[in-house]
C-alpha cells in the first residue's frame, strides 16, 4: 500500500448552498477561473491555446473574438473556441503539484490509475505492457481537486500530463467546445443519493452531455466461454467449428458450468482471412441457421468477430476498391486488410447492409475490433471507429430491438458508450497482464465505459509447447477478478481449455466452475448497477476514491468498489497474500464477505490472504446484497427452473437506514425496487422493507452487531452468535416488511 502525500479533501471544495452559485471570469491574463461565489478558486483555467500546428500553440492573448464562455447549468460552464487556428486547446493548473488527474484513457500507462507523467494521443495504445490494444478512451479528464473537463468532439488530439500540477490538452480543429463540470451543488430538495455532490455528480453531468451505456441484455454480463479459433483444436468426434462449439456447450453442461453466451472469433467466414464475404463458411458451419437455433436453445446468445477491415478478393474489398471507398493502403502491419471512409455514405450504407446478414441468422451482436492499427490515417480514428460501431449497432438494434443484443469493442471513444461494451484489449497472460487488467478495468469505469471484461488467463499467451500458458494460479486469480467484474468472459482453445491436456488434471476447471457460478448469483447485483450506469453513468467497478473521500485512496490500482457495496481486492502476484487498505468515509467497519469472520477498521491496512478457491472481498456495514439465480442462461440440467432471488443485509446499530436500488426485468422493460435497511439500536429492532416486492429469501447476518459487544438473541429464536437468521417463503413472498428484534 503506497502511503500518499495529503491532498486536499473534496469536501473542503464542496461548495454549499450559502455560499451560492458558481461563477467564471476571464482574468485581465487571459486566463478563465472558476470561483466558488467569487470567493474561493476551484479551477484555474489558466491558458487558452491555439496555433496553426499541435506544436506551436500558444497562449491567447487579448482575446476579444473567437471564445464564449457561459454557465448551461449551474455546475457545468461551457466555453467556445472558433478562430481562424486549426488547432485549439486548454491548459488547466492547480496550486497544489500534487493535484492528481484521471481519465482520457483505459489503458493504465506505468500501470496506474492517474495519469502522471504521461502525454499521449487521444487514440488507440497499441502493444504496451501488461495489455496490447486497450483502446477505450475519452476526451474527459478527472481532477482531484474535484473537477471534470469534457472537451465535445471526435477530432485527434494529444493530452500532456507531464508536468505536476497541470493538464493540458490540443486538438485538431479550428473550432472546440469544452466544459468544466463542478460537484453539483446541493438543492434545497437533495437528498443523500449516491451522486448527490462530488467526483460521482461530475461523472454524471459529463455521462448526460456525451453518452451513457445502454443496459445490457442479462446474457451479455456473462459467463461467456469462447475461442480466438474454433476451427482449430477438435477433440473427439468433432470435425468442424460448429461441432467444436457445442463441444464446449456439452462440457459446460455436464460440468453444471453457468454461462449465456459464446461467440466466434476470426476465422469464421469464407474467403480471404475469412473475413468480407458476411457469411459463415460452409465446412467449418454447414447450417448457421439451425446452429444459431440450436444454440440459442440451449441458452447461448452468439456473437461474432467484425472489423472494418477489407481482404482483397472478398466482397467488401471489390466493392470498395471499385467504388474508392478505401483509405490508402499504407498501413506497417501487413496484411491485415485495408479499411473503408465510413465518412462516405455509400460505403458506410454498404457496409450496413451487408453485415445486416449477421443478425438475420440470428447472431446477437458482435465483436469489434481493431480500427487503430494504422489502417488510415491516425486523425480519423475516433471519427471512423464510431461511425463503424455506429453502423454495426444499427444493423443489430433494427433486428432485436435496445438491450437485445450484446456488442463489445476494444477501441471505443466515448460518443459511442450507449451503442457499444468493452473489453480491454489482448492482455498478457501473466501476473502483470493481470494487475495491468484490473487497473484498466477502474480507469474504464472513471471514464464511464462501465460494462466492461477482460480476457480471463490473458490474451497473449506463452505458447511454448509443455508449458502452461496461463499457469493454473494465474488463471485462478483471473477468474475470481472476473467473477467480481461485470462481465466474466473466458478464451478457450487450442492448449488452454480446462478440462482438456495440460490442464486437465489441475484445479482449473473446478475453479472456473466455482467463479462463474459466483458470477452468475452475483448477476441480481452486476445487473442492478448496469441499469443504474445507463442511468447515471456511474461506472460498476469505481476507484476507491468515488466511493470514499480519503486521500490514502486516490492512488489504488489494485483494489477497488464493486458498486458501493463490495471492496474487492483481488491478488494479483505470485503468491497467496495482499495488503489492503480500507478507505475511510464509505463504512467505519468492513466485513470479510466470504467467512464473515473478520471484521476491519476503515483507516487501517491489513494483510490478508487467500487460497485458490476464494478472492479477498469485504462488505459495507448496512449493506443490502441482492443474489440469486435469476436468468436461467444454460442451466438446463435444472428442471423447472424458476428464478430466485434472496437478499443479504448486514444490519448494524451505526447505520439506521440503507437502500438498494434493485432492477427486475431487462433492458428497459424492467422495473426499480429500492429495498430498505432500518435499524432501530434503543430497541433492538431491524426491519427490512421489501416493498412490495416478492423474493426467496432475505438472510440477516448481524456480525457488525455482535462486533459491537452484542450478544446477539433473536426475538425469532433463531439467531445465534455467527449464524444468520433467514427468512423465507410466506414470509418474503409477499414483499413485506420483515422485522427482527435482537
Ligand atoms: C493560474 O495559473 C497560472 C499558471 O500557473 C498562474 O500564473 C496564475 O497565478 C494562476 N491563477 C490564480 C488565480 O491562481
Ligand atoms: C494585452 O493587453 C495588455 C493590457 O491592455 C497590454 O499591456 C498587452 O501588451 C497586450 N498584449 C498583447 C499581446 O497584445
Ligand atoms: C466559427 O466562426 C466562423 C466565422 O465567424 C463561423 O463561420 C463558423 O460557423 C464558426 N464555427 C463554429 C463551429 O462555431
Ligand atoms: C503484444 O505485445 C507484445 C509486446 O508487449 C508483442 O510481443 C506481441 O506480439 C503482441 N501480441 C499481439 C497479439 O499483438
Ligand atoms: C501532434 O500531432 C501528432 C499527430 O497526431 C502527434 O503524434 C503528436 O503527439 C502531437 N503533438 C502534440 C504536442 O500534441
Ligand atoms: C489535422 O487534420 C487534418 C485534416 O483536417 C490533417 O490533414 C492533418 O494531418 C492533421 N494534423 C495532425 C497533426 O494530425
Ligand atoms: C426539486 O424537486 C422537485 C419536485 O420533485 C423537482 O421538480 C425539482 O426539479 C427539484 N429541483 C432540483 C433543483 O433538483
Ligand atoms: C444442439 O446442441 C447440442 C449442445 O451443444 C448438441 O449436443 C446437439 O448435437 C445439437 N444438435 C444439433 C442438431 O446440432
Ligand atoms: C488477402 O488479403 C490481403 C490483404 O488485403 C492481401 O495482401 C493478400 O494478397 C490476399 N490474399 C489473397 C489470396 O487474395
Ligand atoms: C473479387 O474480385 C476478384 C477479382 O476480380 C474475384 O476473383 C473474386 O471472386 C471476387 N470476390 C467475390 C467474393 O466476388
Ligand atoms: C473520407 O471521406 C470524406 C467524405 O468523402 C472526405 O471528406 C475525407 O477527406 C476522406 N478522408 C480521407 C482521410 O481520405
Ligand atoms: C491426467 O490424469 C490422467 C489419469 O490419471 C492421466 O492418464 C493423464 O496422463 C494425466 N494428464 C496429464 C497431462 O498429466
Amino acid at each position: 500500500m503506497v502511503r500518499l502525500r495529503p491532498l486536499l479533501t473534496l469536501t473542503a471544495l464542496l461548495p454549499s448552498a450559502v455560499l451560492g452559485a458558481y461563477k467564471i471570469t476571464l482574468t485581465p491574463f487571459n486566463t478563465l477561473l472558476v470561483t466558488n461565489g467569487g470567493t474561493s478558486l476551484l479551477v484555474n483555467n489558466s491558458a487558452i491555446l491555439s496555433g496553426p500546428q499541435n506544436t506551436t500553440v500558444t497562449p491567447l492573448q487579448n482575446i476579444t473574438t473567437g471564445l464564449s464562455y457561459t454557465f448551461l447549468t449551474p455546475s457545468v460552464a461551457k466555453i467556445t473556441l472558433n478562430t481562424s487556428s486549426a488547432f485549439h486547446g486548454a491548459r488547466f493548473t492547480s496550486s497544489s503539484p500534487s493535484t492528481r488527474f484521471f481519465g482520457v484513457w483505459e489503458y493504465p500507462f506505468n500501470g496506474k490509475i492517474d495519469n502522471e507523467g504521461v502525454a499521449f494521443d487521444l487514440k488507440g495504445v497499441g502493444n504496451e505492457v501488461g495489455i496490447n490494444w486497450s483502446n477505450a478512451r475519452a476526451p474527459f479528464l478527472l481532477s482531484s481537486e474535484g473537477y471534470g473537463v469534457y472537451t465535445d468532439t471526435l477530432k485527434m488530439g494529444s493530452y500532456d500530463f507531464t508536468k505536476n500540477g497541470e493538464a493540458q490538452f490540443i486538438f485538431n480543429s479550428s473550432s472546440l467546445v469544452y466544459y468544466i463540470i463542478l460537484p453539483k451543488l446541493p438543492t434545497s430538495n437533495s437528498t443523500a443519493s449516491s451522486t448527490a455532490g462530488g467526483l460521482k455528480s461530475v461523472i454524471e453531468q459529463y455521462t448526460a452531455l456525451s453518452a451513457r451505456s445502454e443496459m445490457p441484455p442479462t446474457s451479455g454480463l456473462g459467463p461467456t466461454f469462447w475461442s480466438d479459433d474454433f476451427t482449430l483444436d477438435f477433440h473427439g468426434s468433432v470435425s468442424n467449428a460448429q461441432e467444436n462449439i457445442q463441444d464446449v456447450v456439452n462440457h459446460l453442461y455436464y460440468n453444471q458450468i453457468r454461462a449465456t453466451s459464446t461467440f466466434a472469433d476470426r476465422p469464421f467466414g469464407s474467403g480471404n482471412r475469412s473475413w468480407g464475404n458476411f457469411d459463415f463458411d460452409p465446412v467449418q458451419y454447414p447450417d448457421p441457421e439451425a446452429f444459431i437455433k440450436n444454440l440459442t436453445d440451449y441458452g447461448f446468445d452468439f456473437q461474432v468477430w467484425v472489423a472494418n477491415r477489407a481482404q482483397k478478393g472478398t466482397k467488401l474489398f471489390n466493392a470498395s476498391s471499385a467504388n474508392d471507398w478505401l483509405f490508402p493502403d499504407d498501413h506497417p502491419q501487413g496484411a491485415l486488410g485495408e479499411a473503408l471512409n465510413l465518412s462516405i455514405p455509400e460505403a458506410y450504407k454498404y457496409f450496413e447492409g451487408q453485415l445486416e446478414y449477421f443478425p438475420s441468422v440470428g447472431v446477437k451482436g458482435y465483436k469489434i475490433d481493431r480500427g487503430e492499427e494504422g489502417e488510415m490515417p491516425d486523425y480519423v480514428q475516433n471519427e471512423q471507429i464510431t461511425l463503424f460501431i455506429d453502423l454495426a449497432y444499427q444493423t443489430m438494434v433494427s433486428k432485436f430491438g435496445k438491450s437485445g443484443f450484446y456488442s463489445f469493442a476494444r477501441s471505443a471513444v466515448d460518443r459511442s458508450r450507449a451503442k457499444t461494451h468493452v473489453w480491454n484489449g489482448d492482455s498478457h497472460a501473466d501476473f502483470t497482464g493481470l494487475a495491468y487488467s484490473v487497473a484498466s478495468g477502474i480507469r474504464s469505469g472513471l471514464i464511464s465505459f462501465g460494462i466492461w471484461g477482460s480476457d480471463t488467463g490473458g490474451y497473449s499467451r506463452d505458447s511454448a509447447l509443455g508449458t502452461l500458458s496461463p499457469t493454473p494460479e494465474l488463471w485462478a486469480r483471473w477468474m475470481w477478478f472476473s467473477a467480481f467484474s461485470p462481465v466474466y468472459e473466458l478464451m478457450l482453445g487450442t492448449n488452454h481449455t480446462p478440462w482438456y491436456a495440460p490442464y486437465e488434471n489441475t484445479s482449473t476447471t473446478a475453479i472456473m466452475k466455482q467463479t462463474s457460478n459466483l458470477h452468475a448469483d452475483l448477476t441480481p447485483y452486476i445487473k442492478a448497477y448496469a441499469h443504474q450506469s445507463s442511468k447515471n453513468g456511474l461506472p460498476i467497478i469505481r476507484a476507491l476514491f468515488l466511493e470514499a473521500e480519503d486521500e490514502d485512496a486516490w492512488d489504488t490500482t489494485d483494489a477497488y468498489f464493486f458498486g458501493s457495496e463490495l471492496l474487492v481486492a483481488p491478488i494479483v502476484t505470485n503468491g497467496s497474500e495482499r495488503e489492503v487498505y480500507f478507505p475511510k468515509g464509505p463504512s467505519a467497519r468492513y466485513l470479510e464477505y466470504f467467512d464473515k469472520n473478520e471484521i476491519y477498521e476503515a483507516g487501517t491496512t491489513a494483510d490478508v490472504s487467500a487460497n485458490l478457491s476464494s478472492i479477498p472481498v469485504f462488505v459495507k456495514e448496512g449493506a443490502i446484497i441482492p443474489r440469486g439465480d435469476v436468468f436461467q442462461g444454460n442451466a438446463k440440467w435444472i428442471s423447472n427452473w424458476t428464478p430466485e432471488l434472496r437478499l443479504e443485509v448486514f444490519p448494524s446499530w451505526e447505520v439506521p437506514e440503507s437502500r438498494f436500488v434493485y432492477y427486475d426485468g431487462e433492458g428497459e422493460n424492467g422495473r426499480e425496487v429500492e429495498f430498505v435497511l432500518r435499524t432501530e439500536a434503543e430497541i433492538g429492532k431491524i426491519t427490512v422493507d421489501l416493498r412490495g416486492f416478492k423474493v426467496d429469501a432475505v438472510e440477516v447476518f448481524t456480525q457488525f452487531i455482535e462486533d459491537e459487544g452484542e450478544d446477539v438473541q433473536s426475538g425469532r429464536g433463531k439467531t445465534k452468535k455467527g449464524k444468520v437468521t433467514k427468512f423465507s417463503g410466506a414470509e418474503t413472498s409477499e414483499g413485506r416488511v420483515l422485522e427482527l428484534y435482537l
